[in-house]
């Protein structure tokens, strides 16, 4: 029914270059404004910078929102998380707010097939004397994931955040489920995906790319194979552009 669908995609907004599932701008800016700027790290808004300077906005909107990152700091702090995963590094903001967040010894495995993004951001990593903590390997989320199960790394990590191709989502679910510890916590980013989720494919408006339809199947499998995964309690976090978080129960 209609009544029960989002907005039309064309409203989601990524206004100011930041993700905003919110209906209303004034909102998101005031939330952004009030209580997420004046707590952003320094090195994190240069990251962001950055990262808007070096591409364009249709590449540029992909790092994490700043009160996305702030949530993912708070949780790696409460969970006293000291080794994470990543999948989907990009510039770094996700990895630089997962490595401030981590106590001194803690470490990131961070995974990209893109490195030359990376490196972007790693003049600030380094400023923020953190680099020390992150293991950055530049391969395909999957073999990545299939390599540390070969080399045991079974049920090692707290902490995991997937914000990579849309597409492999459901396949990296049966390999991370594996490394993440009992108790430790799954969080997959764009779970809502510009509330494309809500339409059915015919309503998918022409303009969205081919990666991105893909990408949208994807999740929605995605979030009903989780609604029904008793390997997981499971919360739907309306941030960004959605965040789901799955605790590995058994
Ligand atoms: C949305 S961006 C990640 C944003 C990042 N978390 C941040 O906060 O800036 C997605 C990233 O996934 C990477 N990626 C896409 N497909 C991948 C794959 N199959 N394996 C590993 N990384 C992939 C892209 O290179 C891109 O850097």
């Amino acid at each position: 029914m209609d009544s029960e669908k989002a907005h039309p995609p064309k409203q989601a907004s990524t206004h100011h270059g930041v993700k905003n599932l919110l209906y209303s701008d004034a909102l998101q800016q005031y939330i952004l404004k009030t209580s997420v700027y004046p707590r952003e790290h320094e090195l994190l808004r240069q990251i962001r910078e950055a990262t808007v300077a070096k591409y364009d906005a249709s590449k540029s909107v992909m790092y994490v929102p700043p009160d996305e990152g702030l949530f993912l700091s708070m949780l790696i702090k409460i969970l006293k998380a000291k080794k994470t995963l990543e999948i989907g590094v990009f510039t770094g903001y996700s990895l630089l707010t997962t490595a401030l967040a981590l106590p001194e010894d803690g470490k990131v495995t961070a995974i990209d097939i893109d490195r030359e993004a990376y490196e972007v951001g790693m003049p600030f990593i380094q400023k923020a004397g953190v680099k020390d903590k992150i293991n950055f390997i530049q391969s395909d989320g999957l073999s990545a994931l299939n390599n540390l199960l070969k080399n045991k790394h079974e049920s090692e990590f707290d902490f995991v955040f997937i914000d990579a191709d849309k597409a492999n989502y459901p396949n990296y679910h049966e390999l991370v489920l594996k490394l993440v510890k009992v108790g430790g916590v799954i969080a997959y980013d764009n779970t809502l995906l510009f509330g494309l989720v809500t339409l059915s494919d015919d309503e998918v408006p022409e303009d969205f790319p081919q990666h991105v339809k893909d990408g949208r199947k994807a999740i929605v499998k995605l979030n009903k194979f989780l609604a029904s995964d008793s390997r997981v309690e499971v919360s739907q976090i309306s941030i960004g552009d959605g965040l789901t978080l799955c605790k590995r129960l058994c």
